[in-house]
């Protein structure tokens, strides 16, 4: 089977290494070669982190091409994964559904523009799927697959098993909703996480502390359906019947993250954001990050 992968920025790379270490040739492909050369010189640090989780059974080729058409020819799955914004990824659906031979599936990386949207832009609306990766994508194996209005059921489950077949752990989102799942579930948290710290009720470092050794840590194990269960229906009625008109619900972006975003401090990209960075603690910080991430997949795995 052959595979493209159309933008190659934070997470497209890592897609593309995962799909061949499940056994695709892929093809990568960017607008920009910069980027493009990136991908390439960063590839074998992706594939040694893959080697950690898994024993490939037959790694597919990898292959870097500048040109979309040569890209996609011969591509059976083609996985979108350029910045997020609509007319741009509608543009590159239209383009990729011209080029593309008609039996190829076009999926969408998107983070939560409904899949009916892209779909507009296509003649051939029900090859177009949601296939949601988390970051980085070579170590979360978890994968939203996502059926626009129009996507033929035979997409979905193509595309469901693909996921599969590559080792990792399909979630499938019956109702399209912006966001999709992951998404609703993580703005939810850091809703209330931004609150609370804007309020004073904790200072960031007490809210992640808290988070981590508390919620992170159990719902790494236990869902929060699973969740409901062990702690007692009975008594999450009685807690949400006080808690649940107290917690944050404002639909507009905070003054806390406003104001920073206007002071261009975004984070770990800009050095300063919730907390400052220097360059050396931004490797070391990234580094122990993945392999933390990657010790807990094995555990969960449990290998
Ligand atoms: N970054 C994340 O954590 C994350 C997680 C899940 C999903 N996503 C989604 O994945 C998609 C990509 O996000 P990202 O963070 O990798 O973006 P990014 O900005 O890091 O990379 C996007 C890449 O697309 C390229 N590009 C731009 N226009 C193009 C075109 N017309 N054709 C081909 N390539 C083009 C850019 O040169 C760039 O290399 C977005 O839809 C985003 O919402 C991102």
């Amino acid at each position: 089977m052959k595979g493209a992968v159309i933008g190659v920025g934070t997470m497209g790379p890592g897609i593309a290494a995962t799909l061949s270490r499940g056994g695709l040739d892929m093809v990568l492909y960017d607008v920009s070669a910069e980027q493009l050369r990136k991908a390439e010189a960063d590839m074998p640090s992706l594939q040694k982190v893959l080697d950690e989780i898994k024993v490939a059974a037959s790694s597919g080729k990898i292959s870097y091409e500048s040109d979309l058409a040569r890209a996609v020819r011969e591509a059976d799955f083609v996985i979108e994964a350029v910045p997020e914004r609509l007319e741009l990824k509608q543009r590159v659906f239209a383009e990729l559904d011209r080029l593309a031979r008609p039996a190829a599936i076009l999926a969408s990386n998107t983070s939560g523009i409904p899949i009916t949207r892209l779909q507009e832009a296509v003649a051939c609306k029900s090859r177009v799927v949601g296939m949601h990766w988390s970051n980085p994508p070579h170590v979360i194996p978890m994968v939203e697959v996502i059926a626009g209005e129009h996507t033929d059921p035979g997409v979905v489950e193509r595309t469901r098993r693909l996921v599969a077949d590559c080792g990792l752990i399909a979630v499938l989102v019956d109702k399209e909703v912006p966001g999709f799942v992951h998404n609703r579930l993580l703005y939810a948290v850091l809703r209330e996480a931004v609150s609370l710290v804007e309020k004073g009720v904790v200072s960031p470092e007490e809210l992640d502390k808290c988070f981590k050794w508390g919620l992170g840590l159990k719902l790494a194990v236990i869902g929060p359906m699973e969740l409901l269960d062990v702690a007692g229906l009975d008594v999450y009625a009685a807690v949400a019947g006080y808690l649940n008109a107290d917690l944050d619900n404002s639909t507009r972006v905070p003054d806390y993250i406003a104001e920073k975003v206007q002071a261009k401090r975004f984070g770990m990209k800009t050095g300063e954001g919730i907390y400052q960075y220097t360059p050396q603690k931004l490797g070391a910080l990234r580094a122990e990050r993945a392999a933390k991430l990657l010790a807990v997949r094995k555990t969960l795995e449990g290998h």
